[in-house]
């Protein structure tokens, strides 16, 4: 039998109520398939550990993660700890030193779910954005200077490299060919006229490895509309770090809810271990309360699942999760309902025991 060791970093907020489920989901379908065994480790990193240690993770922590096959993570982000601290010191470093340059986020309405759009049905909203994860308008150059004067100034300085951006573009090409065969390329050239018309330029040059599939260079302003406008023209969209981090919230908020979009933090390569995470944060508003949805968490579970090579308990917690959202009897508030957390995981376990 397969083992597999997962580090499981919670984090903070609901990170801590929807990690537990995801893992007990995991659980059970290694069970169900009994095909595969997961070995579980558990890092207390986030902004409690900072509050006590001034570090966001142990000193070491690449050292440690890299041995595991995979890291599943929950969220950071706690009210008294600035963002760019719990982020710069968590969740960058890992996808970063782990060259985990794919984010892969797909945006698929499910059954049962009503999109906020007018009319649209399943089917309609099926695209994955691959947002590039390791450079770009996030690398973290620049500075401040002529602090308390007048004259003070930030600098923040985008970093786009011909590797960094063949790589990622490359894995879009490859992913549209595997679908429908239409990759977007959201730009911002018009108006970045270093940065993005070298993307556009490299964009052009891989696509020449890939003749079956139609490009469109599109400017993210206009594609922003256009994921509200004509979301069922989309199929894979290739972003920077910036563009894509803010298109996949809102991908994620025309199927439905954050608590409905998984995100996966990839190394092709398998070089380094990659990490699957919900794409929402820690969302202190509604923490403590028992009914953070776990949806996303769990469809996580499913993508590392796919990724470590256990395609078919993968394919199984995909269609337990839409078995279940289609009755509409379990939702969480976020999608009308008002189900737990812990009492939506028991309705996807349910549904994987029939399954079996
Ligand atoms: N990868 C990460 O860990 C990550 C990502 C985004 C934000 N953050 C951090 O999280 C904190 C809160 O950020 P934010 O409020 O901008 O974004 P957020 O994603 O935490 O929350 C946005 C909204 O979506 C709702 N929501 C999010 N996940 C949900 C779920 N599973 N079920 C039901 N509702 C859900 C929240 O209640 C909130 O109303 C900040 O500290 C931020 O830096 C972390």
């Amino acid at each position: 039998m397969k083992e597999y060791n997962i580090a499981v970093i919670p984090g903070d907020g609901i990170g801590n109520e929807v990690a537990p489920e995801g893992v007990r989901l995991l659980d059970t379908i290694a069970l169900i398939t009994g095909s595969f065994k997961l070995r579980y480790e558990y890092f207390p990193w986030g902004c409690e550990y900072y509050l006590k240690t001034g570090r966001m993770m142990a000193e070491d922590g690449l050292k440690i993660l890299k041995p595991f096959d995979a890291i599943y993570f929950g969220a950071v982000g706690f009210p008294t700890v600035p963002d760019h601290i719990s982020l710069r010191g968590l969740r960058l470093p890992i996808c970063q030193g782990f060259e985990q340059y794919v984010c892969y986020r797909p945006s698929e309405l499910i059954p049962g779910i009503k999109s906020p759009l007018a009319d649209k049905k399943v089917g309609d909203i099926d695209f994955v954005v691959i947002r590039e994860n390791t450079e770009g308008e996030y690398i973290g150059a620049g500075g401040r200077a002529h602090h308390n004067l007048n004259s003070e100034v930030a600098v923040e300085t985008s970093v786009f490299t011909r590797t960094g951006i063949e790589r990622v573009v490359r894995y879009s090409y490859q992913l549209a060919q595997s679908r429908r065969k239409n990759l977007v390329s959201a730009t911002k050239s018009n108006a970045q006229q270093h940065s993005m018309t070298f993307w556009d330029e490299i964009v052009d040059e891989i696509g020449k490895e890939y003749p079956e599939v139609k490009l469109e260079r599109v400017l993210v302003d206009a594609l922003s509309a256009r994921f509200v406008l004509r979301p069922e023209s989309l199929d894979v969209v290739v972003a920077s770090n910036l563009f894509g981090d803010i298109l996949t919230d809102l991908g994620a908020a025309i199927v439905g809810s954050m608590g409905l979009a998984p995100s996966g933090n990839i190394n092709p390569e398998r070089t380094y271990p990659s990490m699957f995470e919900p794409v929402h944060g820690s969302a202190p508003d509604i923490v403590g309360k028992g009914i953070a949805n776990p949806i996303a968490m769990i469809w996580c579970g499913a993508m590392m699942l796919d990724f470590i090579g256990e395609k078919k308990a993968a394919e199984m917690i995909h269609a337990a999760i839409k078995a279940t959202t289609a009755e509409r009897k379990v939702l969480t508030p976020d999608l009308g309902g008002n189900a737990r957390t812990t009492q939506v995981t028991d309705a996807i376990v349910e549904k994987l025991k029939v399954m079996k």
